[in-house]
């Protein structure tokens, strides 16, 4: 049976690893659907055309080593503004959405474009001073050697972008449920995750 986790918020506000925990606690299937746009993105800095590097997105690109860089942050963020772009990936993700046995994706427009049938959707968010303390770690773990004021920026500018464009902008769905992780740790944030899909599942 279809059961749909729909979660959206801006960049590094938590939702992959609340997705992640998700997932495993009610065994589901999770997409990171920034993946699909990093993907696209990483491949534009190669010189493809966008619309061409999604339309002919493969498996093995999603793999890339690379795809956490601010360069391609950035890539991400701006092809993911092209309609045709957007178009090129939706039947993939709608079709991982409705798979049998559940599936949770966190991204944009999960709630408002990609599933607004989802039985769950949550909008998660964290003040832009944690959201940047937590990228910028994450970066750092991963051997990436950028400063917190680079982390700051690319986290300004893309969120700038991704909630001004025309084309399923970030914006929270009307009944998606609000959760703010400022002040949370990880463990609390899935605890109050997991209780809303509980409730939701009856
Ligand atoms: O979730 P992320 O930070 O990995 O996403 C990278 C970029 O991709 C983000 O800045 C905007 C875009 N994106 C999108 O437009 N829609 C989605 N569903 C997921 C990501």
């Amino acid at each position: 049976m279809a059961f749909t986790i729909a979660i959206d918020g801006p960049a590094a506000a938590g939702k992959g690893t609340i997705g992640r925990a998700l997932a495993a606690h009610f065994g589901f299937a999770h997409l990171d659907t920034g993946l699909l746009y990093r993907a696209t993105g990483r491949r534009t800095l190669d010189g493809i055309d966008p619309v061409e590097a999604a339309r002919t997105l493969r498996a093995d690109d999603l793999d890339a080593d690379d795809l956490r860089t601010p360069e391609v942050s950035q890539a991400a963020s701006r092809v993911a503004a092209i309609p045709e772009v957007r178009q090129a990936l939706l039947d993939f993700q709608r079709a991982f959405a409705r798979r049998a046995g559940g599936a949770v994706l966190d991204g944009r427009d999960i709630g408002t474009v990609i599933c607004p049938e989802a039985e769950v959707k949550l909008f998660v968010t964290a003040c832009d001073a944690e959201r940047a303390r937590r990228r910028h770690k994450e970066m750092r773990g991963g051997g990436h050697d950028v400063t917190l004021e680079e982390v700051e920026e690319d986290l300004r500018q893309r969120d700038a972008r991704d909630s001004a464009r025309a084309e399923a902008p970030l914006k929270p769905a009307d009944d998606a449920l609000r959760l703010d992780t400022s002040e949370m740790s990880i463990d609390e944030a899935v605890a109050a995750a997991v209780a809303a899909v509980e409730r939701a599942r009856g």
